[in-house]
């Protein structure tokens, strides 16, 4: 493989919301077979953020382990990635200025396009390393998938952040330089300005996904890629886990390439398992599939994995990288499964209400009760100025 081969993740961090919902509890309010979540969707529970937390709150859990773990020297550049903005002009990266001390030398940036940003963001961090290796660019991808009660993509919601410092020789996953692009125009998937919820045609974003996957894996492999054979792991955008197994059985076919099912399972089941607990998480999902696959998998030093990223309407990529020798202990495993299982149940009753909620305090001042057990807090907003506070 030719180009920059020593950019790639150095450390990578996740955060989630407060509340869990178990899709059984879901399940039997809608009348549904909790089989048709479990098994049709590959999905076991989601995260529900409490008033008091937002993409700002997760971002700054997500980032705050990393930073005290490297510091903030050479970080000129923070981009944070996601589709459910708090404001139509100010950066929601500003807000973690003050929340984790950031230095005032620092680029802060907020970047859009639906599910896949945070590749954008990894690819602009990529360029601006190459500029300078001394550089270190630290990259969140945070949101909260909210969908109408009662609609279909109501059990695929959920919460979640990930941040990652992108540098010049990375500790954990080392970015090949090949990588292909697909984007088309279309209206799967989309949420107006005066929307808290997404405007979504399921069907349609389904179909467009396995395209626009299938097509990026063709310009990947033209522009140099690596073969199907090479990947010890696959890792895909997971609006639902089964998603991961509809797209890559969805590419073996058009590549003419037979697969025992126990092999696809093998090469995917690792990187979905964070995310049938957690639900979606947009911008952030594809890179709690490769957390969730670093934290699962055997020893995958000097393997190749493969991601996936995909956001409607559309823009899709793959790309790869190299798992590096000793990345193991660069991971904070138990860690993470304890703040996955250190979430609250809560009941079906305050999910909906929590939901309602949300949309009942739209443009109106109030204050937050203290709700979350996150060290970040959205406190209240008033005059329209969203106030956070750190414990
Ligand atoms: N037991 C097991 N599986 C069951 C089942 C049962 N009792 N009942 C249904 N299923 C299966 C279906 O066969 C289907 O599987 P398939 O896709 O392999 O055919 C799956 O569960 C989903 O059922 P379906 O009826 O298609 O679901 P839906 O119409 O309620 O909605 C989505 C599915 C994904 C369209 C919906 O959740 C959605 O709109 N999500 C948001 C958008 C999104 O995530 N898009 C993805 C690309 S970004």
């Amino acid at each position: 493989m030719s180009g920059i081969p020593s950019v790639g993740i150095h450390d990578i961090a996740f955060a989630t919301a407060h509340y869990v919902l178990d899709l059984d509890d879901l399940a039997r309010h809608r009348g549904v077979d909790p089989a048709k979540y479990h098994v049709g969707l590959g999905q076991d529970a989601m995260s529900v953020p409490a008033a008091d937390e937002d993409i700002v709150t997760m971002a700054a859990a997500a980032a705050a382990p990393i930073l005290r773990r490297h510091g903030t020297d050479n970080l000129r550049t923070v981009l944070l990635a996601t589709e459910t903005a708090v404001d139509q002009s100010k950066a929601a990266a500003l807000y973690l200025h003050p929340l984790l001390d950031l230095p005032s030398t620092t680029r802060l940036v907020e970047l859009k396009q639906a599910c896949y940003s945070g590749t954008a963001a990894l690819q602009f961090a990529a360029g601006l390393i190459a500029r300078d290796p001394a550089e270190r660019v630290l990259i969140i991808t945070s949101d909260i998938a909210r969908y109408d009660l009662d609609s279909p993509g109501e059990p695929t919601q959920g919460a979640a952040a990930v941040a990652m410092l992108v540098t010049a020789d990375p500790a954990i996953l080392q970015l090949d330089s090949a990588s292909g692009l697909y984007c088309e125009d279309v209206m799967d998937f989309w949420r107006p300005n005066h929307r808290s919820t997404a405007i979504v045609d399921g069907e349609l974003s389904v179909r467009t996904y396995l395209t626009a996957t299938g097509r990026a894996w063709a310009d990947y492999r033209m522009r140099g890629g690596r073969t199907l054979e090479e990947f010890a792991a696959f890792c895909y955008h997971l609006p639902f886990t089964t998603m991961a197994r509809k797209a890559h059985r969805n590419l073996l076919g058009t590549l003419g390439a037979e697969w025992e099912p126990e092999r696809i399972e093998r090469l995917l089941r690792d990187s979905t398992r964070y995310n049938r607990l957690i639900g979606n998480s947009y911008t952030a999902s594809l890179y709690l599939g490769l957390l969730s696959l670093l934290d699962h998998a055997p020893d995958l030093t000097d393997r190749a994995v493969a991601l996936f990223s995909y956001g409607s309407g559309c823009v899709s990529e793959c790309f790869s990288g190299i798992v590096r020798p000793g990345y193991r202990q660069h991971l904070r495993t138990a860690e993470n499964r304890d703040r996955i299982a250190a979430r609250t149940a809560m009941t079906y009753g305050r999910y909906r209400a929590l939901h309602a909620g949300h949309d009942a305090r739209y443009g109106i001042d109030h204050v937050l009760d203290p709700d979350t057990g996150s060290p970040y807090r959205l406190t209240e907003i008033t005059g329209d100025k969203r106030i956070y506070q750190k414990a």
